[in-house]
């Protein structure tokens, strides 16, 4: 049993603005909690500092209630799994995965059974007398898992462990580490920059930007009611698309985009947040898949020119010019600009999902019918997410945003 809290955990290097910032997050016994962000968002700091291998600036982390901030890493009894793996090269998957056990002067028996357990779990009995170099790059993360995994440990912590796989293993692994974890059920703390990853491994996902914690949320939560705008541009994919827009009304709700006024329907009840905003700008959020090739009926449609179109088989990626916003005066003043990608020439991107059969070319001017029922807003200063309820809310399914026909969580 093992409950890993961190508790207000502050790391800053030399002075300069801190590489995690006040963090507080409770990982659950037996619980697979992924930790995601970009690059350099504090990922690896964080679990050095769980597994005692950085120092804290301040705050604490607790193993079942108990502050081990001052504990040396070989008394806190976790095992960490290091992106380049970390074997050592001049023993074999046996000696490497033996070398925690012997250390820890684990009888002989007890310490060959349990090797050949675990090596038998992840298919590597074959394999025990090889050294690293003879091993593909699967084989050498599976040994690295079966070296922490060998001793159980009580917390178990691993930072980018698929990044150096190539995409097709990468699945094969992801589904690996669940069937691990349903096995083993050690609490364990997984970071990756990559959120299909975080969506498809976690119990929990913990989003962090800049040092500090957005949200934390099951993958659906995080997916259909994302806290704030870093959120919502993060989880999914492709991302989501924003743009600033002025709303107005009072009995209809609407909002002014490429020169329509995209009517938000039961916006009073689906959006009780936007009540306070309206006659000011915010912020339009879409996810492509809630842009469709437009029907003769459909009663919010935008005129665009693909400047890409990636075609994958089941559906269709168009890219376009971001549609302009209702004012540019107050996309000035706010400082908010419409955008979601922004590519090399400096264009601001959209992406519209559309079916497979859907005929589009470069260049060629198509129609796009906005589902402004998937519409998400953000307040435009300091993008956090304005409160909204589900569409069947009222009949009591309690969903917590906004039901997206893309069930499959864009994976
Ligand atoms: N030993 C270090 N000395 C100085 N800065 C560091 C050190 N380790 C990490 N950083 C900085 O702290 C920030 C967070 O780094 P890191 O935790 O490695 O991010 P991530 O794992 O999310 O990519 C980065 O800006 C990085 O440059
Ligand atoms: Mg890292």
């Amino acid at each position: 049993m093992s409950i890993v809290r961190l508790e207000h955990l502050t790391k800053t290097f030399g002075g300069r603005t801190a590489a995690v910032d006040d963090v507080s997050l409770s990982i659950d016994d037996g619980e697979f909690l992924v930790l995601v962000g970009p690059s350099g968002c504090g990922k690896s700091t964080i679990l050095r500092m769980i597994a005692g291998l950085e120092e804290v600036t301040s705050g604490d982390v607790l193993i079942d209630g108990e502050p081990v901030t001052a504990w040396p890493p070989k008394q806190r009894d976790i095992a960490m799994v290091f992106q380049n793996y970390a074997l050592y090269p001049h023993m074999t998957v046996q000696e490497n995965m033996a070398f925690a056990l012997k250390l820890r002067h684990v009888p002989a028996p007890q310490l060959t059974t349990q090797v050949a357990d675990t090596a038998h779990l992840l298919g590597l009995s074959e394999l025990l007398d090889r050294k690293p170099k003879a091993l593909s790059g699967g084989q050498r993360q599976r040994v690295a898992m079966g070296r922490a995994l060998v001793r159980k440990p009580r917390v178990f912590l691993l930072d980018e462990p698929l990044s150096n796989l190539d995409a097709k293993l990468r699945v094969s692994m992801r589904a690996e580490l669940a069937r691990l974890h349903q096995r083993y059920r050690i609490t364990t703390v997984y970071v990756t920059h990559d959120q299909v990853e975080a969506m498809t491994l976690g119990d929990r996902i913990a989003v962090l930007d800049q040092g500090r914690l957005q949200q934390v949320g099951s993958p659906e939560e995080l997916y259909l009611a994302p806290a704030n705008r870093f959120v919502a541009g993060f989880m999914g994919s492709p991302s989501m698309n924003f743009a600033t827009v002025r709303l107005r009304g009072g009995e209809r709700v609407t909002a002014a985009l490429d020169g329509l006024e995209l009517e938000i329907p039961d916006a009073a009840r689906r959006y009780p947040g936007l009540a306070e905003h309206l006659g000011s700008a915010v912020v339009l959020g879409l996810r492509p898949a809630a842009l469709s090739l437009a029907g003769p009926g459909d009663p919010a449609v935008i005129e665009v020119v693909p400047l890409g179109v990636e075609a994958l088989g089941d559906e269709k990626h168009v890219l376009f010019e971001a549609p302009r916003d209702g004012s540019r005066d107050e996309q000035r003043q706010t400082g908010v600009v419409p955008v979601a990608v922004e590519d090399t020439s400096g264009t601001r991107l959209w992406t519209a999902k559309v079916t497979q059969q859907a005929d589009l070319a470069i260049g060629r001017p198509v129609r796009l019918a906005i589902d402004v029922s998937k519409a998400y807003f953000f307040d435009a200063t300091s993008g956090q997410a304005i409160a909204q309820v589900g569409p069947d809310a009222a009949t009591g399914a309690g969903a917590p945003g906004p039901r997206t026909a893309d069930a499959g969580l864009a994976v």
